[in-house]
């Protein structure tokens, strides 16, 4: 029997069912609303602002399922419907025995940093995270950048600006002694560098390299189907 071939249109596969009002400053209005908040995106109001790229982060539309999940669980303190029907799907997807929700990222970062990380310690990254870093900081680490130089070049075009440089981390482990690492801090597409991706070849023998030196890698998924996508594409 012949392939069902679905034809994608042009246009977004999905209805908007509610739309919020949004205004449009005019340019001295802009002007304005900017020199007011001391050049500094962090302290303007939001409705001076027509679009607003500061952050994706829970500021995006939900979906019709998403909204009716909400309505079928329960508002229980503990124990809530849809905490199982999260977890049951963690497990199915994920296979992790275990897991921890948060509201987002940043506080699953505070819980991460303040359970692994002692005063003195050293956190090699391929580069950070605005609040990764801060969290790891605010628990007494220091960050060490462990990326691939390339990563630092906008102009460059290696496929994985994204890759941990293997030596830089080695030389930390020898430099600091393993012990003082808790654990590797791998996150991709990385934010800092433009949204760069690292390749599997790299995970691996980052994972390979810390086996060795009996350091945990800790793996930040936030995007990590990005990251899959980039090494589809050109792994
Ligand atoms: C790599 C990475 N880690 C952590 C976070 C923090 O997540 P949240 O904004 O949900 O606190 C982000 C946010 O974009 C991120 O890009």
């Amino acid at each position: 029997m012949a392939k069902k071939v679905i034809k994608r249109s042009w246009a977004e596969p999905f209805k908007i069912k509610m739309v919020e009002p949004i205004k449009m400053l005019n340019r001295e209005q802009r002007e304005k609303a900017a020199k007011e908040a001391g050049y500094n995106t962090f302290l303007m109001r939001s409705e001076d602002v027509y679009i607003d790229l500061l952050t994706d982060s829970g500021t995006n539309a939900m979906s019709d399922y998403q909204w009716a999940g909400m309505m079928l669980g329960d508002e229980a303190y503990a124990g809530s419907k849809n905490f199982y029907n999260l977890w049951d799907n963690v497990k199915k997807y994920y296979g992790m025995p275990y897991f921890v929700p948060t509201h987002q990222g940043r506080a699953a970062e505070h819980m991460v940093s303040k359970i692994m990380i002692k005063p003195g310690d050293y956190i090699p990254g391929n580069m950070y995270f605005t609040t990764t870093r801060l969290h790891q900081e605010l628990a007494g680490a220091t960050f060490v950048d462990v990326i691939i130089d390339e990563a630092h070049d906008p102009q460059n075009k290696h496929p994985f600006k994204g890759n941990i440089d293997l030596n830089k981390l080695e030389d930390l482990f020898k430099k600091v002694g393993a012990k003082k690492v808790p654990y590797v801090s791998m996150a991709g597409p990385v934010n800092m560098a433009g949204g760069q991706p690292f390749s599997m070849k790299n995970l691996n023998e980052t994972a390979a390299l810390c086996k060795k030196y009996k350091v945990k890698l800790w793996f930040d998924a936030t995007r990590a189907t990005e990251n899959d996508y980039f090494v589809k594409l050109r792994e």
